[in-house]
């Protein structure tokens, strides 16, 4: 579904990110991983659109996302949470999903229909993202209002309601404490069992081990890794690269 081809992105002599490649088949959650500036990030935003870049190709679904504008790629069917919180703060929760809901009439081949049903209808949508998301007695709340695990449901939701073919989440669990995590890698897996396809950029480790089927690692912008969630705690490379550093490990950020 979506294929990265030696793409690389550079910031002057920064190599953000290096010669990538990676395939994400439908219905997987896929973790990439690496220390603190591997490039996680970057790669989000390149396919996203937020920069073009410097080599290499995105493709969707066999179309080349680089020659589409960022609101092109959402309209195609890429969506994003975002490293630190991006909500409208001062609209209220329900008016949050209204803003983000997206008509996807050429998207109704997997979740859209088994979740939403058919034919599409804006409010009864809302709902359903409202009660995915537990925030169904917020709804009439600003977004500011709302607690920091709060708002990263909300934003969840936001990024589910223009019904994406593909969801990058980066670093979805940053900040929170244990119990919001077990929290979110419940509403991940319900994500995965409604057929959705999720990038998942993350440093909490036991997370991202019990809800990826596969896993790319990055160092430096590099690949230096891609398997099972197994076959990448067992690898030696990943160890020394990542697992050796405590910071990584634990901090979540
Ligand atoms: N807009 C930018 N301009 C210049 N350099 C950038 C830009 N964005 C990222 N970089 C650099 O590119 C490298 C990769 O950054 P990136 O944010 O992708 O890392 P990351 O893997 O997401 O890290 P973290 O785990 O800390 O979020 C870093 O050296 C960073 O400083
Ligand atoms: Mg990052």
């Amino acid at each position: 579904m979506l294929k990265l081809t030696n793409l690389a992105k550079y910031f002057g002599g920064v190599r953000a990110v290096d010669g990538l490649d990676m395939q994400i088949n439908k219905g997987e959650i896929f973790g990439l991983i690496g220390p603190n500036g591997s490039g996680k990030s970057t790669t989000v935003n390149l396919i996203c659109g937020v920069f073009p870049q410097t080599a290499g190709t995105i493709e969707l679904d066999n179309v080349d996302l680089g020659r589409l504008a960022p609101h092109q790629r959402i309209e195609f069917g890429v969506s994003r949470t975002f490293q630190n919180i991006r909500l409208f703060g001062d609209l209220t929760v329900w008016q949050n999903l209204w803003v983000a809901w997206r008509d996807a009439p050429g998207h109704e081949t997997s979740w859209l229909v088994n979740w939403f049903g058919s034919p599409a209808d804006r409010r009864h949508e809302i709902q359903k993202l409202l009660e995915f998301s537990g925030l169904g007695d917020r709804a009439d709340r600003p977004a500011s209002s709302l607690s920091f695990g709060e708002q990263r449901r909300l934003e969840l939701a936001r990024a589910m309601a223009s019904k994406p073919k593909l969801i990058l989440l980066d670093e979805p669990a940053a900040g929170m404490n244990s119990e919001e995590v077990a929290d979110l890698r419940n509403r991940i897996l319900t994500m995965k069992n409604l057929g959705m396809t999720v990038l998942l950029v993350e440093h909490v480790m036991d997370l991202v081990m019990s809800v990826t089927d596969r896993i790319t690692v990055l160092n430096f912008g590099k690949p230096i890794a891609e398997g099972t969630p197994l076959e990448i705690q067992n690898n030696e490379m990943v160890q020394e690269a990542y697992f050796g550093s405590a910071k990584n490990v634990e901090a979540g950020n």
